[in-house]
């Protein structure tokens, strides 16, 4: 009989779990999946996620072990892999970090800027956490974290867990990658060969082939330029009308480099005046969320729940679903796939910071990932970059030594924001409304 893998859901309350474990069971060939166990620090949350899944898995999948615990040693012993998607702080602090810096007519956004910084203050302790119980009860097993902000969090864990078996990853450019796959008129993304670099939320595609070598770009740069992304497909996630919005402002973004082809993020980073004006201060991205998705998935789970069963009901599987079922297989299979994951430089990109978390393609086996090289970026990359990751190595530094100084340094740095004044005057509202998540500053 083939080896079944025994995976924990890290965030178990998170919107993301169903689509997830529906994700699973669909590649159960691939990868089968012996027993799944959600884990969430916060009962509430994670129940009605958990009950409705008990009530789906006994009936599309029985064979599946399932449980949902607060309990770390219950949660992580016995696992072969933490899949971890946690929000501390959850979509009410989300709220603050959009909020607090739009009010300075800075961007406002989960992982950009201040509000991201802010994320990256409450997120490192939840993810150091989880990865150490991890290592206490299944030290051979593997952490694949999505946790945002993964650049911070990535950094963060590189600096004070160096070597723990965590991969950090984001679903962004698999998701860019699934509709440049579309305007080409391909089946899939992995028709496609690319070279891509940067840091997370922060990077620039140099070359996409075919298979054969064919060079794919001179399609993409044509459609990119007049529309930047925005061509409709299926991917449930980016469905909203402010995602729609962001796709197609890449091709101003693309207007900077036409030698390249932009992550959407570098929105916040080149076009910050636009994206504050676009901005309605009372209602952010954070308030569509919690009107759409929150809503959605757990009334979903009410409905399974009251019924008693979970016929004639789903939920959306997202980009990033299939991307941790290709990266497990890898680890487990040894399988070599080329996958974007954010590892240390350590020289795959020649002219960088060897100590900078960045993404890059990696094959990846039973060892983790493999990074290739990049070879020299232009300058123009280079001088962003340089700025951003500053940012987010001062941010770590903050956290680590509870300095004000370090994180004041941090915001001003950040390209989102104008000054040194009103970074601090953001700082010292954020510091307000994370007092029980930061460590104390002084
Ligand atoms: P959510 O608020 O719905 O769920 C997060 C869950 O984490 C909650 O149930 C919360 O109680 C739990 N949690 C918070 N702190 C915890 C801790 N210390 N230990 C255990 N559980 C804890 O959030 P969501 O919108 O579903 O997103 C989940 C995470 O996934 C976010 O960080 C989001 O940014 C991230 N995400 C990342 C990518 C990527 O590209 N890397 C893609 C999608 C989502
Ligand atoms: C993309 C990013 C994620 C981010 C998500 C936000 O998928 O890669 O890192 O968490 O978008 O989506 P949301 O729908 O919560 O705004
Ligand atoms: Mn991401």
């Amino acid at each position: 009989m083939r080896r079944k893998f025994n995976i924990t859901i890290a965030g178990g309350g998170s919107t993301y779990t169903p689509g997830i474990i529906l994700m699973l069971m669909e590649e159960c060939e691939r990868f089968p999946v012996g027993t799944i166990k959600l884990y969430d620090n916060l009962a509430s949350r994670q129940e009605p996620i958990g009950k409705a899944m008990e009530i789906l898995l006994r009936e599309r999948h029985p064979e599946v072990k399932f449980s949902y615990t607060t309990d770390p040693e219950e949660a992580f012993t016995g696992i072969d892999f933490v899949f971890a998607h946690i929000r501390v702080g959850l979509y009410a602090m989300r709220e603050k970090d959009e909020k607090i810096p739009l009010k300075y007519n800075v961007v406002g956004q989960e992982t950009c800027g201040p509000g991201g910084i802010a994320y990256g203050m409450r997120s490192i302790g939840g993810v150091l956490e989880i990865l150490d119980y991890m290592e206490k009860y299944s030290p051979n097993a593997w952490m694949l974290n999505y946790s945002n902000p993964a650049a911070i969090v990535a950094e963060a864990t590189r600096r004070l867990r160096p070597n723990s078996k965590i991969i950090n990853i984001c679903d962004m450019p698999v998701a860019l990658e699934n509709i440049m796959a579309n305007i080409l008129n391909l089946e899939s993304r992995k028709e496609m060969i690319v070279r891509y670099y940067g840091l997370n939320h922060f990077g620039w595609w140099t070359s996409i082939t075919d298979k054969s070598g064919k060079d794919l770009m001179p399609e993409l740069k044509a459609f990119v330029k007049e529309k930047g992304y925005a061509k409709e497909t299926e991917d449930y996630q980016h469905r909203a009308q402010s995602w729609k919005d962001t796709y197609l402002m890449a091709k101003d973004v693309y207007a900077l480099d036409p030698d390249t082809l932009p992550n959407t993020y570098l929105k916040y980073y080149l076009l910050q005046d636009e994206v504050v004006a676009h901005s309605n201060k009372e209602y952010t991205r954070a308030n569509e969320v919690m009107d759409s998705r929150e809503k959605e998935v757990f009334g979903t789970c009410r409905e399974i729940i009251e019924k008693g069963s979970a016929e004639g009901c789903n939920f959306a599987t997202g980009a990033h679903a299939t991307f941790i079922v290709d990266l497990a297989c890898a680890l487990a299979f040894n399988t070599k796939e080329r996958m974007l994951l954010i590892v240390p430089n350590n020289g795959a990109i020649v002219n960088f910071d060897e100590d900078a978390m960045v993404e890059i393609p990696c094959l990846v086996g039973s060892d983790g990932p493999e990074p290739l090289t990049m070879g020299r970026i232009p300058q123009f990359q280079k001088g962003l970059m340089e700025q951003q990751v500053a940012v987010e190595k001062l941010t770590v530094d903050a956290w680590i030594e509870h300095s004000y100084q370090k994180l004041w340094q941090a915001i001003t740095l950040s390209k989102t924001v104008p000054g040194a004044k009103v970074a601090k005057q953001i700082l010292d509202e954020l510091i307000e409304a994370n007092k029980d998540y930061w460590p104390e500053l002084h």
